[in-house]
C-alpha cells in the first residue's frame, strides 16, 4: 500500500533525532526561556508517530473489512496513544514555536481541531452512530496525514521565499525560514481538510443516488452493526440519516 510506505519512510526519517533524547539533535531550534520545550517536542513526535502509523492501517479498506476487532483495538491506540497525547503536546510546542505568530496560531488551532475531531469520532462510535463516526474519523485522519503534505509545502514555500533572501529579509536566513514556515503551517492542514470535506460531500451524494436507485429495485438484506462500521453504511435499525 503506497500510503503505508510513505508513512513508514516519514516516521523513519522524523523519529531518530527525538528518540535519541538528545536536545542537540533537534531539528527545531528551542525557543528561549522554555527548558522543557525539547521534552514536549520529543513526546509530540513519539505520540504523533503512533497516530500516523495506526491511521495508515485504519484507512486501509482490506484491514477494516477483514479484521473488525483489530480495527477497534488499533482505533483505541490511535485515539488514546496517538492523536490525543500527540495533539496536547503539539498544542504546547505550537504555542512556543520559534517560527512566529502566524505559525503559532495555525499550530494551536490545528492541535485543537485534531483533538476535537478525534474525540467526536470516538463519541459517535460509542453511540453506534457509525456513519457520523466515519465522517469525523476521515477529518481526523486528514489532519494526521497533513504532516506529510506540510513537509512538501515547506520545501515549495522555502524555494518561493528564497529569492528575497538579500532584499526583503536582509540576508537573514532565519527570517526566510520563519516567513515560509508561517505560510506552510496553514497550507499544510487546511488543504487536506478541504479535500476531505469535498470527498465526504461527493461520497454522500453518490450514496444517496445509489440508495434512490436501490429503492426502486429489490430491497437490501439487513445489515448488522459490525458490517455497517466497516462499510460506513447505516445499519438496519440505526435511526441516523446518512
Ligand atoms: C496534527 C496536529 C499536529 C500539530 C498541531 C503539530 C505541531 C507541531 C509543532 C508546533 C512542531 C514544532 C515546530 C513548529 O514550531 O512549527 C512540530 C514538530 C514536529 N512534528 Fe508535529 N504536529 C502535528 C502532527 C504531527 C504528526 C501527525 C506527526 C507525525 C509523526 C508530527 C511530527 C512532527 C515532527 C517529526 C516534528 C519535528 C520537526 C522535524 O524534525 O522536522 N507532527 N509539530
Amino acid at each position: 500500500m503506497p500510503l503505508m510506505l510513505v508513512v513508514l519512510g516519514f516516521v523513519a526519517f522524523s523519529v531518530p533525532p527525538y528518540a535519541s533524547l538528545d536536545p542537540a539533535l533537534s531539528r527545531v531550534p528551542p525557543p528561549e526561556g522554555f527548558p522543557l520545550y525539547y521534552a514536549f517536542l520529543a513526546a509530540h513526535v513519539m505520540f504523533s508517530s503512533v497516530a500516523l502509523l495506526t491511521c495508515g492501517l485504519q484507512v486501509w479498506p482490506w484491514f477494516r473489512e477483514r479484521h473488525p476487532v483489530a480495527h477497534r483495538r488499533v482505533g483505541r491506540v490511535y485515539i488514546f496513544g496517538g492523536a490525543i497525547p500527540g495533539g496536547l503536546a503539539g498544542f504546547v510546542v505550537g504555542a512556543a514555536t520559534p517560527y512566529g505568530d502566524g505559525a503559532r496560531v495555525s499550530n494551536m488551532l490545528l492541535a485543537t481541531l485534531w483533538i476535537l475531531f478525534t474525540v467526536t469520532g470516538f463519541r459517535m462510535v460509542r453511540q453506534h452512530r457509525y456513519a457520523d463516526h466515519r465522517r469525523w474519523m476521515v477529518r481526523s485522519f486528514a489532519l494526521t496525514a497533513s504532516i506529510i503534505t506540510n513537509r512538501l509545502w515547506g520545501l515549495v514555500m522555502f524555494l518561493i521565499f528564497l529569492p528575497e533572501f538579500e532584499t526583503t529579509y536582509g540576508g537573514d536566513m532565519q527570517e526566510v525560514i520563519k516567513a515560509s514556515a508561517g505560510v506552510t503551517t496553514w497550507l499544510g492542514w487546511t488543504v487536506p481538510l478541504l479535500i476531505a470535506e469535498w470527498w465526504l460531500v461527493e461520497r454522500g451524494r453518490a450514496r444517496r443516488r445509489a440508495d434512490a436507485g436501490r429503492r426502486s429495485g429489490p430491497a437490501d438484506p439487513p445489515m448488522d452493526a459490525a458490517a455497517a462500521m466497516t462499510s460506513g453504511k447505516v445499519p438496519t435499525g440505526d435511526a441516523q440519516a446518512p
